[in-house]
């Protein structure tokens, strides 16, 4: 049936491949584990679990499932403005940022437009430019993995539509400085728009809301996959130019926020203990994966402030693929990061920061590993 499938997307069909063969179902089959022995730290989500305020709004939505969602998603939307500061006008809302990602090229890119894309970063930036038929234009991160606001501008031409900056980026935990980000809405109104996706900020810090509330070239995007512990719940927005997000509702389907998932949402939203109590126990846990890292000859760790944690196994003799399959085989399932564009010949490993007793595990078969040598 190839005949009926585009260029653009048959060309990507490759990179789609990866991430089937590395879930902990394939790892469980492939050594034998039962599934409740394997442990995935390979997930970037918050593994300690929905909030009850999102629960129990759930169930009081569930009689009201025969109706469709208010298709303007009002009270959403005013909830969200509120959060922000902002009007209503300028909040827009996905079936989780993957959407927001797709309608933003939908409603940008023409074929042949181009998008900057500084790598490593979340691959979804890449494809959903490719697939409206745009090329990305790839940008080395610094050696320290900073954006390099003058490299990236200088890739700047009349045809480029969209920059994409990660902040706090995937998978390296570094943060995008705010001075970047003013540098390149200097570009001005005719300039491409600056797509700053925040997914993986806590989500009481303000990030960079507030420029994208006085900047139209500045859209920025929040979920409710992370920290909120609502990854299956679907739900992310962006906050931006009312001018600009009005052509995207033209584009969005009716209905993509479903009305589960905005009960989720309107229940968690204010459920602050929930979230601090996530933020200090992922603190917590952060603080003793970075010391125990960093103690193991051969592992280089940098500071972050999110969820996930990479860090680079070069100097332990090992590359990331056989370490990620070490792992595996002892049931803990972590992402080599040379799946990412950019980092195909580096050794790097990411994994979300999980419960006490999963990082010990991990920990656990990472000192086993590294101490019983290479197997040969
Ligand atoms: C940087 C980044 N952006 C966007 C997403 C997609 O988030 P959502 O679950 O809201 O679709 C992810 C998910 O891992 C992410 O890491």
């Amino acid at each position: 049936m190839e005949h009926l499938i585009r260029n653009r997307v048959m060309a990507l069909s490759q990179a789609t491949e990866y991430a089937k063969e590395t879930s902990a179902l394939t790892v469980g089959e492939r050594y034998g584990l039962p599934a409740d022995e394997v442990i995935d730290l390979s997930l970037n989500i918050n593994v300690f679990g929905p909030p009850e305020s999102a629960c129990s709004a759930i169930r009081d939505r569930l009689g009201g499932l025969y109706q469709y969602p208010d298709i303007e998603l009002r009270e959403l939307k005013r909830r969200l403005a509120l959060r922000h500061n902002v009007d209503p006008a300028q909040v827009f809302l996905g079936d989780g940022l993957d959407e927001v990602l797709k309608l933003i090229a939908q409603t940008t890119i023409e074929p042949g437009d181009e998008a900057i894309i500084p790598i490593p970063t979340f691959p979804r930036y890449e494809l959903e430019v490719s697939i409206m038929g745009g090329f990305p234009r790839l940008v080395p991160l610094t050696d320290t993995y900073q954006v390099p606001a003058e490299a990236v501008l200088a890739q700047v031409t009349p045809r480029t539509k969209l920059i994409f900056l990660c902040s706090p980026n995937n998978p390296t935990g570094v943060p995008v400085e705010r001075e970047v980000v003013r540098r390149l809405l200097e570009l001005g109104p005719a300039g491409p728009l600056v797509v700053l996706d925040e997914a993986m900020i806590f989500p009481r810090d303000p990030g960079m809301t507030d420029l994208a509330s006085s900047s139209p070239n500045l859209m920025v995007l929040r979920t409710f996959s992370k920290y909120h512990g609502l990854a299956g719940a679907r739900v992310g927005y962006a906050v931006g130019d009312p001018n600009l997000l009005k052509y995207m509702e033209i584009v969005r389907p009716p209905f993509n926020v479903n009305l589960l998932g905005e009960a989720a949402v309107l229940g968690a939203l204010d459920d602050t203990t929930f979230l601090e109590r996530v933020w200090s126990a992922i603190g917590e846990q952060r603080r003793i994966l970075l010391d125990q890292l960093s103690a193991m000859p051969g592992i280089r760790t940098w500071p972050v402030e999110t969820g996930v944690l990479t860090f680079d196994v070069t100097g332990t003799g090992w590359t990331s693929p056989e370490l990620t399959e070490a792992l595996a085989s002892r049931g803990v399932v972590v992402v080599d990061c040379r799946s990412y564009r950019g980092l195909e010949k580096a050794d790097l490993i990411r994994i979300s920061i999980g419960l006490e007793s999963h990082n010990r595990r991990f920990l656990a078969a990472l000192h086993e590993v590294l101490q019983g040598g290479r197997l040969q």
